[in-house]
């Protein structure tokens, strides 16, 4: 029976699904019953120190459904990080180490440009026992006028200072959570490892309108009539989530990677354990869900086990390990695509060819005379 376990910048997981931050990890109740159901490990809600700034509103979701069916294929959120203080999260960490001391608990935590207030929040929760932390650099909306989520993100040199006092701040290990709103998403993930993040996890979600009502005139969702872009999840982010993943890969683990003692947490519209093989192939250790558990509820893990662990079975796969990044050697330039299309339809003309008996050359009679053996 294959290993689901894995091992990452010293986590044990049973499995590698991760309750990804957002609802599904937004307070203890929920995060035991996480466990419960056998996930891997989960992320918290994004936690920060001054929840009294953060006030979300409703309805703060939109939902893209296939045009023949009811399935939910894209989900836009205007949600922001936690609203509850960092006084009841310490609690709750300490509650569900207590409960749960076997199971990985990674602190989401998000802050504004600041030494001390980074390491504050660092210490805070890492003295209440959580195995890691997942720095969010990444939330689309909401908090841009405080410079925080995705307005961080997306400046390589300010997460070079923020992920040195970070590592200053701890020992557990952190992954710097990625925004795909951006051109080239290895430049801070890379500035990132350069100070010190133990891994990656990508991505956030995508900014997105996701629609605008034809009876009101107005976006979606809207809010007392008005709107403003959103992040998008869910299947429909799939393909956007596994390419990033896989230059993140290249980046890090690549011919001329020089991070190959880090990890990747893959997240981006998992819904099944093919979809997180596809993840591993290309490199990520573990996988995060968090849309689809909104879908699908927190049994869903098991499902996913059961596919992941038939897919490595056919394989004959017996760990993670033994397949992660296999599909990274296939990626190429499209030059080298139409080089080697051209090499073997130059081949096949020549087997065609050499059918016919005018086609014999005297410089490569022997090359000739090789094409037309049949067990070579
Ligand atoms: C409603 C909602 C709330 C979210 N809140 C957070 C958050 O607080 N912190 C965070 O890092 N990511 C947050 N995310 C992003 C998810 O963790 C994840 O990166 C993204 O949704 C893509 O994964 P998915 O397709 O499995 O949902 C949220 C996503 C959704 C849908």
């Amino acid at each position: 029976m294959p290993d689901l376990s894995v091992q990452v910048n010293g986590l044990k997981l049973p499995n590698p699904f991760v309750i990804a931050s957002g609802p599904p990890g937004t307070n203890a109740n929920v995060i035991s019953k996480a466990f419960d159901e056998g996930w891997g490990g989960v992320v918290c809600k994004t936690v920060c120190l001054e929840a009294d700034k953060i006030i979300n509103v409703a309805p703060r979701y939109a939902r893209m459904r296939a045009q023949n069916s009811k399935e939910v294929i894209g989900w836009e959120n205007i949600e922001l990080i936690s609203d509850r203080s960092i006084e009841v999260w310490e609690d709750e960490f300490k509650r569900l180490k207590d409960a749960y001391p076997d199971r990985v608990l990674i602190a989401s935590v998000m802050e504004e440009y600041g030494k001390d207030r980074w390491s504050e929040i660092i210490e805070r929760c890492a003295a209440c026992g959580v195995d890691g932390f997942e720095l969010n650099f990444s939330c689309p909306h909401g908090l841009p006028e405080r410079a925080m989520g995705a307005a961080m993100g997306q400046n390589p040199e300010l997460l070079r200072e923020v992920c040195s006092w970070v590592r200053e701040a701890t020992d557990l290990p952190f992954w710097a959570k990625m925004t795909p709103n951006i051109t080239h998403i290895t430049e801070p993930a890379r500035a990132s490892l350069e100070s010190g993040a133990d891994g990656i996890a990508a991505i956030n979600t995508i900014l997105s309108v996701m629609g605008v009502n034809l009876d009101t005139l107005r976006p979606e969702p809207t809010v007392e009539g008005y709107s403003l872009p959103g992040g998008y999840s869910g299947k429909a982010v799939r393909p956007i989530a596994l390419r990033m993943v896989m230059e993140l890969a290249t980046m890090m683990f690549g011919e001329s990677g020089a991070f190959q003692d880090r990890s990747i947490s893959a997240i981006g519209g998992v819904e099944s354990g093919e979809d997180a093989a596809q993840f591993i192939l290309l490199g990520a250790s573990t996988v995060q869900v968090c849309t689809g558990v909104m879908i699908h509820g927190y049994g869903h893990v098991k499902p996913m086990c059961d596919q992941l662990e038939s897919f490595m079975d056919k394989h004959g796969f017996e760990s993670i390990e033994e397949f992660r990044g296999h599909a990274l050697r296939y990626f190429s330039t499209h030059a080298q695509l139409v080089e080697r299309q051209r090499e073997v339809r130059e081949k096949k003309k020549q087997e065609r060819e050499i059918g016919k008996d005018t086609h014999w050359e005297g410089d490569r009679f022997v090359e000739q005379s090789d094409m037309l053996v049949s067990n070579k």
